[in-house]
């Protein structure tokens, strides 16, 4: 891949769902694109699909649960592609737990691996070289879930609500450094994590509709996004649900405490 003046992205999950679309709407709006995940492979096949220039877009093969590995395609990234504008951290997984069950600790850590220490080790790399340069955007993909804890899904509604608050203390960090921290809220949008589900959706959006959301917010360096704006409402009636209220109706939900994937 050539260099070249064009603004750059570094995406994680970029092999699939919404990081695709991200991926796809950046390219469009003539950013080059650094894409991340394990699925290499399926990520240059659909990369090359898109008939992209060969300057606009290079692969990384990084498992977010291994900090060295991010570290590496970071380093990799920088070296060859350059220091990117913005790092969207956003590959994650959603798994329902069960708690009372001792195996499924391991699938709790798995959802704190990939979606929290994921997060922080695709950001780290980047934040000194940032600082130096005075510019940067690092967006964190968080989740409706985030805001109340759902019965079945502490891990998920844990692990999201940690993105939130870990992006909100970097914004604090980082302020008057030039760089923005975005803090990325989808509701529900049709990927291959929400396919699965058996229960409503309400609000359900097309990838490349809620990537188009994304990019203009990403773009204005806003805060805070929840998408589509009909989530927002959700969201705010959600965290001001009294607990004991909350707490009743989250119980009357037992029946969605056996489901693997959200
Ligand atoms: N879809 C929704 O309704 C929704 C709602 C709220 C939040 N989100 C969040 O949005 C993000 C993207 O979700 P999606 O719906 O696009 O899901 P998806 O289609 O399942 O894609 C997930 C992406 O994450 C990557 N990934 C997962 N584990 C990884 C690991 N250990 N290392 C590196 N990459 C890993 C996958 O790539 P490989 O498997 O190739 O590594 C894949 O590219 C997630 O953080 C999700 O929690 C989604």
């Amino acid at each position: 891949m050539t260099e070249s003046n064009a603004r750059l992205v570094f995406i994680t999950g970029a092999s699939s769902g919404i990081g695709q679309a991200v991926a796809a709407r950046y390219v469009k709006a003539g950013w080059r694109v650094a894409l991340v995940a394990r699925r290499v492979a399926e990520m240059r096949q659909w990369a090359i699909a898109q008939g992209w220039p060969a300057d606009k877009w290079s692969i990384y093969e990084a498992d977010v649960r291994n900090e060295a590995a991010v570290a590496a395609a970071a380093q990799t990234c920088m070296r060859t592609q350059g220091l990117p504008d913005v790092v969207i951290a956003n590959a994650g997984i959603s798994v329902g737990v069960d708690l009372s069950l001792a195996e499924d600790l391991s699938v709790l850590r798995d959802l704190m691996d990939t979606n929290v220490i994921g997060l922080a080790a695709t950001f780290q790399p980047f934040i000194a070289p940032m600082k130096e340069r005075g510019h940067g955007i690092l967006v964190g993909m968080a989740s409706v879930a985030a805001i109340r804890g759902l019965p079945g899904h502490a891990g998920y509604c844990g692990a999201k609500a940690a993105v939130v608050q870990i992006c909100e203390a970097l914004r604090g960090e980082l302020r008057g450094r030039g760089i923005r921290v975005v803090t990325l809220v989808p509701g529900y949008v049709d990927t291959p994590l929400t396919r699965p589900n058996t229960y409503p959706m309400p609000f359900l959006m097309k990838a490349d509709a809620f990537a188009e959301k994304a990019f203009h917010a990403i773009e204005k360096g806003q805060r805070w996004r929840v998408i589509p704006w009909q989530m927002s409402l959700v969201v705010r009636v959600m965290s001001w649900l009294p607990r004991w209220f909350f707490d009743a109706v989250a119980g009357s939900q037992q029946h969605r405490k056996k489901q693997r994937r959200t």
